[in-house]
């Protein structure tokens, strides 16, 4: 395998026809045409085990696609049946704190909507910035703060893929929060629903941070998923956003975080909300 240098930068120029040497390579392996693209955040990855008739393909497989590092994520996109429907779902993702440029931190998701899926859905570990949200709080991202400072649209456009300054009023669909909030009184699960913000990390915030992402209308803060959501909407692509609350953040609690908290808390609460997506996809339209 060459190696790949994970922080070159990759501008929206460069995205069809990296997207289409991914496309060839998935192609090479299954004709599953994807009705959604699910991609699973830390200590979510349970979901994967609905899948059947499932393809597995490990990131470092892929053209152009490093090996996942984030410890709890497996890195393999998977394609297959979720209740009979045909579904992507990404088992890791690329995050900015690993080094990655922007451009290849979207890429999984362009790819989804290439393969043929018309909905993505983000999901996330994060920290609870309202006092109300403690661990094992499922929230629908209503709407982002896109705090990471960067954007995975800098450098010339690929005006075929989507316009140079895309509309983000409603980057997480009405209507996909919708079927969200009745997938879970469905299945008698709590939903909450709230503002994500998003950050590089890989630190956790200080309790100044927090705070201040408070005051700013923050409701949940994590290190992924904004930098997707902006490139689904530039391509077209409609976006579902949930993020699972995994502790409270920096400085409510009284004693320090660590990763194993976030992944504990993901695997006690993980069921609820795999039972909440698979049935907002079952219903999808
Ligand atoms: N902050 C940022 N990211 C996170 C947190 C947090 O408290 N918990 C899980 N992911």
């Amino acid at each position: 395998m060459t190696d790949i240098d994970r922080a070159r930068p990759i501008p929206p120029s460069e995205q069809p026809a990296r997207l289409a040497a991914l496309e060839a390579a998935v192609r090479g392996r299954t004709d599953l045409v994807p009705r959604a693209g699910i991609v699973l955040g830390s200590g979510l990855g349970s979901l994967a085990d609905g899948l059947s008739e499932a393809v597995a393909i490990p990131f470092g497989d892929l053209p152009g696609w490093p090996a996942a590092t984030a410890p709890g994520h497996a890195g393999r996109l998977l394609l297959g049946r979720l209740d009979g429907v045909p579904v992507a779902m990404l088992q890791g993702r690329f995050h900015l704190y690993e080094g990655n440029d922007p451009g290849l931190v979207v890429q999984p998701v362009l790819l989804m909507g290439r393969l043929g899926a018309r909905t993505v859905v983000l999901t996330n570990a994060a920290g609870g910035l309202n006092p109300g949200f403690g661990a094992g709080t499922l929230m629908v991202i209503s709407d982002h703060l896109n705090l990471t400072g960067r954007t995975p649209l800098m450098g010339p456009n690929a005006n075929e893929v989507g316009p140079r300054f895309p509309d983000l009023t409603e980057v997480y669909a009405p209507a996909h929060r919708e079927r969200l909030h009745a997938a879970a009184r469905a299945e008698g699960a709590r939903l909450e629903e709230g503002i994500y913000v998003g950050l590089l990390g890989p630190t956790y915030e200080t309790p100044a941070e927090v705070r201040m992402f408070r005051g700013l209308g923050g409701d949940a803060v994590g290190m992924s998923t904004v930098l997707e959501a902006i490139a689904c909407r530039w391509a077209g692509i409609e976006v579902a956003g949930i993020s699972l609350v995994t502790n409270p953040g920096a400085g409510y609690s009284g004693h320090p975080l660590s990763h194993e908290e976030v992944l504990a808390a993901g695997a006690a609460a993980g069921p609820a909300l795999a039972r909440v997506i698979r049935r907002f996809v079952r219903e999808l339209p």
